[in-house]
């Protein structure tokens, strides 16, 4: 491990893409704040870390609330000493239904955690990372900017991130922001679309989901993971204020020859 590790907080990790982010951020040596509601997968999660020989803190909040998201970079920044990227990962594709028959509260709580919980997050570390010259990757999808009937706050979190990011990015030169699709990823997200869009979709949307599952083209977490890894550790200032696809090959094959093809 390097004396001075550049340290990253991942949110969303104790799953899916944030937990192979960190896993590939620990492979190249950085020490890694990791932060979800679940404790116990948290742990998981640092016990791999430790094994690919980083370093992690584990930090329970729901990133919804911004008291926790501050009190989660100053955790950080007081174990490391210093903090150099926020990888927004955490998020939910629910409530799955359409906005005539959404639940206020549901659709509520999908913006505070896909739209606010970067917000809090970045609120709370921006003048560390400025002091570092340092990175915000913000993980958006497709939907940011296609029509998902029956996710509308999910679409309309992830086209706020994305045009948030822009905005970030032209009023903090010293910080490198971008907006990241990671792809369509085999992950809980997608068991949740599969199983609570039944009765909800329609047979076409539905099918098209499941298709994707069955026949093998979701993509492993591992492979937007060492992107996302890659932008926060290596993105270049020219993505500041760019949505990027996680297959950018000027993205993919950096990132491929730095941190290699296997996560071991
Ligand atoms: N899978 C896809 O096809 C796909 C496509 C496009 C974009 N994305 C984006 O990729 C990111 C990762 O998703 P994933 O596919 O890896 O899904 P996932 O397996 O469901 O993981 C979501 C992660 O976010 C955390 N999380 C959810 N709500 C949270 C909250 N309120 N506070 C703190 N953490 C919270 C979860 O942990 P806890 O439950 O422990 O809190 C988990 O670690 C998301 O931003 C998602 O929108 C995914």
């Amino acid at each position: 491990m390097p004396t001075n590790p550049s340290v990253v907080i991942v949110s969303g990790a104790s799953r899916g893409v944030g937990a192979a982010t960190a896993r590939w951020l620990a492979k190249a040596g950085a020490a890694v704040a990791l932060i979800a509601r679940s404790a116990d997968a948290l742990e998981t999660v640092a016990s791999e870390v430790q094994q690919l020989g980083g370093v992690s803190l584990v930090y329970k909040a729901d990133v919804s609330d911004a008291g926790a998201c501050r009190a989660a970079v100053a955790r950080t920044l007081e174990r490391f000493g210093r903090l150099d990227a926020v990888v927004n990962n955490a998020g939910m594709v629910e409530p799955l239904a359409p906005v005539g028959d959404s639940d206020t509260d549901r659709w509520q709580y999908n913006i505070a955690v896909n739209l606010l919980g970067p917000f809090y997050l970045i609120r709370a570390a921006i003048a560390e990372l400025r002091r570092q010259g340092g990175r915000i990757v913000n993980v958006s999808s497709g939907a940011a900017t296609k029509s998902v009937e029956n996710a509308s706050a999910y679409c309309a979190a992830k086209a706020a991130l994305n045009h948030f990011s822009r905005v970030l990015a032209a009023e903090e030169p010293r910080v490198t922001v971008m907006a990241v699709r990671p792809g369509v990823v085999d992950t809980r997200m997608q068991d949740t679309i599969r199983q609570k869009g039944r009765g909800v979709m329609s047979d076409g949307q539905l099918a098209y989901y499941q298709n994707l599952k069955e026949r093998g083209q979701l993509e492993k977490p591992e492979v937007p993971g060492r992107s996302l890894a890659w932008l926060a550790l290596h993105g270049p200032r020219e993505f500041s204020g760019q949505f990027l696809d996680y297959d950018d090959p000027r993205i993919s094959q950096p990132a491929l020859e730095v941190f290699g093809e296997k996560l071991e």
